[in-house]
């Protein structure tokens, strides 16, 4: 697997985890147990799935750039 298949994968599953935490965020919520932790462990994913995202997003156009397969 190339790298940038690889931070594909790594979006994928930081979604599902991120997914988790905002569940567990509104089941906190509902029945007023809300913690500072509670919310970091949805922020945390957020910053990766950020990260990762603005990565995958400038692939095509770095692409582009530099001429390579499937450039423009
Ligand atoms: C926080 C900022 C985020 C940015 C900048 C971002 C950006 C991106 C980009 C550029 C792609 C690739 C689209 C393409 O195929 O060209 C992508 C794919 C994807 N994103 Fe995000 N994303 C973000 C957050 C999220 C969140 C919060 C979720 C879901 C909870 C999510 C779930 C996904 C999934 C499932 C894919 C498809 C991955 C695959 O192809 O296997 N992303 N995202």
């Amino acid at each position: 697997m190339n790298f940038n298949a690889l931070i594909r994968q790594i979006h994928r599953w930081l979604s599902i985890l991120f997914t988790l935490a905002v569940i567990l965020n509104i089941v906190a919520l509902v029945l007023k147990h809300q913690a500072v932790w509670i919310g970091l462990l949805a922020l945390f994913p957020l910053i990766l799935l950020m990260i990762s995202g603005l990565y995958m997003f400038v692939l095509p156009y770095v692409a582009k750039r530099r001429g390579g397969p499937g450039a423009g």
